[in-house]
């Protein structure tokens, strides 16, 4: 494929059936993303402040206090509710017909059991949190459009429902079938502000489209059921005309616009409860441990990077699988915000007398203890070591696949956030002299030639002209098993490197940083009602698609500017218009393109 066409800037499609999922008509109007955003950072604040930071400090910058050392798990902790928002998103377009999932048509009834059943499809998920995620998104999406679809907000303001979708809970009454909600108005798009004529009761309005359909009622009736209301409503030409939503702060979308900030208010508060509530909120259900994972509450502070070898007979293999790994970790993250608390290396070893476990805080000394095992005779016994040294999660592995597991648990307990600075084939007839450019928010920087071994002739120099010498403790030139040369170096100055080759030997090179931003991106699909579900499968030709870059860790006052498409050689391509927002958790760019005719 040769690229992607850009033609147009960022268009809000004005229609939809409950608060809009991520894009709003204008910048005011609350949306579900906004809604779960602060719903949720609420009750992870009130949640660390009680269970990890025992009450000391203020509650509401607890989320600040416990991530302010580790930016790379608030970002894993932005991109679990991102991911929430996404599922809501998916849920209103998905479920678009079934008019319940919306609390259209008074199925108030069947809207609260359909959460009750929801939550109930959490506690069998829990050992798969990117399904939880998804299942979460699925009830709060009705949780939260009941504040905007019904007339709750109408008779209480701004509290939430504490029994709407909780087992054991009997609603409140809800208008019975036959009963009319609504009085007739003149003009569906003014004075629909004081429409609903139930007291003390549920209602809610029926929305054509929506998988229902609004009963008639007979010529010069005054009365009749509610409508959803707003343009894409044809039922809100039906007696009772108008409608009741409260999705936007717009009259002319939103027949009872002016309770939309009561409604969302609600929504956040109702969001909040669902999580942690006492009893009955996710927390209590779930348990602590799945609860954290959902959010990624954890920090490396908490973490330590832990192995347990048996180094009696035939572990020469492992033991070298395992200083591979080490040294591709400590190389990478040591002295930022992503190395973990400490390393902790258990030997166990026949007699029992010969065991021994050692803490680390320095990366480099687990290597270079590793380095010293020396691989005795005798029997094993894996059990043993494990007992009472670890605490945390303890992963078997089997030696075939020693390699993989290492790495995959490396990767998910402690992600990095690394970017490449520069990946290239160091040929012959290439320049034996290369520049790159490191900037200043890198707090690790890492080169790595595959494969010249010690002596290699591989020399770094810093934008002063100054060769590194490794005398420092900030700087280490590690040799792997295969003979891969890294180097390492701790807060590097800003300013153009130089890497430069002495033999004539041709070799690969990767340049990486940790750097605290991190760019995550998603693919929308364009549907007339604006929600934006995730992109499945591979974009067609010729259709529209939404495109975000969600930037996180940019800084109060970072902006994007551009969006530049690029072929797989990296050419640039396009400039894409885009439109900034920033969200609680990221800076966001965002821009439709439409994908070209011709391949
Ligand atoms: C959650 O953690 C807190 C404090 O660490 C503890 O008191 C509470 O019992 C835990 N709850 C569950 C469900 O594990
Ligand atoms: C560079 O990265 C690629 C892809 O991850 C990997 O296959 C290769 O071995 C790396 N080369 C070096 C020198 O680390
Ligand atoms: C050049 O920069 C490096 C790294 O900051 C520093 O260690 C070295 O002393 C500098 N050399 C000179 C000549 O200023
Ligand atoms: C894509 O967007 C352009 C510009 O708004 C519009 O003219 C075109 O009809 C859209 N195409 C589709 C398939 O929706
Ligand atoms: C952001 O901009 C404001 C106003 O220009 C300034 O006061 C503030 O210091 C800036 N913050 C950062 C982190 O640069």
């Amino acid at each position: 494929m040769k690229g992607i066409v850009v033609s147009i800037l960022m268009t809000i499609p004005i229609l939809t059936s409950a608060f809009y999922t991520r894009q709003s008509p204008d910048r005011r109007t609350y949306t579900h993303e906004s809604i779960t955003e602060v719903g949720t950072l609420q009750a992870l604040s009130s949640y660390i402040w009680k269970n990890k930071l025992k009450q000391v400090g203020s509650e509401i910058s607890a989320v600040e206090v416990f991530y302010e050392k580790d930016a790379t798990s608030k970002i894993e902790m932005g991109k679990s509710i991102n991911a929430i928002v996404q599922a809501i998103a998916d849920t209103q377009v998905e479920k678009k017909d079934i008019a319940y999932v919306h609390c259209h048509a008074d199925q108030i009834l069947l809207a609260h059991q359909h959460v009750i059943s929801c939550r109930d499809k959490l506690s069998q998920l829990k050992n798969d949190v990117v399904e939880l995620r998804k299942q979460l998104g699925e009830c709060l999406y009705t949780v939260q459009l009941f504040y905007s679809n019904t007339n709750w907000v109408e008779m209480y303001g701004e509290v939430p429902y504490e029994d709407f979708g909780i087992k054991g809970k009997r609603l409140m009454a809800v208008a019975l079938p036959e009963e009319d909600t609504c009085k007739d108005v003149k003009n569906t798009d003014l004075n629909c502000g004081q429409n609903i004529i139930v007291k003390d009761k549920l209602t809610s309005g029926y929305h054509h489209g929506r998988g229902n359909t609004k009963p008639t009622r007979p010529q010069g009736a005054t009365t009749g059921k509610c409508s959803h209301g707003g343009p894409n409503d044809e039922s809100r030409k039906m007696v009772a005309k108008c409608g009741i939503n409260k999705e936007t702060f717009i009259e002319r979308l939103s027949p009872h616009h002016y309770l939309h900030r009561r409604a969302y208010l609600s929504a956040v508060a109702a969001t909040k409860d669902f999580l942690i509530m006492e009893d009955t909120g996710i927390l209590s259900l779930l348990g602590n441990k799945t609860f954290d994972e959902i959010f990624h509450i954890k920090t490396r502070k908490d973490l330590s990077l832990a192995f347990v070898i048996d180094y009696s007979g035939s572990m020469k293999e492992e033991i070298a699988a395992v200083k591979e790994r080490t040294i591709q970790h400590v190389t990478a993250t040591i002295g930022s915000d992503n190395e973990p608390a400490d390393y902790v290396l258990s030997l166990f070893n026949d007699p029992v007398t010969m065991n021994e476990a050692f803490v680390f805080r320095d990366g480099y000394e687990i290597i270079k203890k590793i380095d010293s095992i020396k691989v005795d005779g005798g029997g094993d016994c894996p059990e043993f070591a494990a007992d009472g040294i670890l605490k945390g999660t303890i992963y078997h592995t089997s030696k075939e696949e020693i390699n993989v597991v290492l790495d995959a648990i490396i990767e998910k307990t402690f992600p990095v956030a690394e970017v490449i600075v520069d990946s290239f084939e160091w040929s012959l007839t290439s320049d034996d002299n290369t520049m790159f450019v490191v900037d200043s928010t890198v707090t690790v920087l890492k080169v790595a030639v595959c494969c010249p071994g010690e002596d290699s002739g591989v020399e770094l120099f810093y934008p002063n002209g100054t060769k590194e010498t490794f005398a420092s403790r900030l700087s280490r030139k590690l040799v792997t098993n295969r003979k891969e040369v890294i180097i390492s170096l701790q807060h590097p100055p800003p300013g153009r490197y130089n890497l430069e080759r002495s033999l004539p030997y041709k070799w690969s090179v990767n340049i990486t940083a940790q750097s605290p931003v991190k760019l995550e991106t998603e693919i929308f699909e364009y549907t007339e009602s604006g929600a934006l579900p995730i992109l499945k499968g591979s974009p067609i030709a010729g259709k529209n698609y939404t495109f975000y870059v969600n930037i996180y860790n940019l800084g109060e006052n970072g902006t994007c500017n551009d969006l530049i498409l690029t072929d797989i050689l990296g050419n640039a391509l396009f400039n894409i218009p885009i439109i900034q927002t920033t969200t609680l958790m990221a800076v966001r760019c965002a821009a439709i393109f439409t994908t070209p005719n011709q391949v």
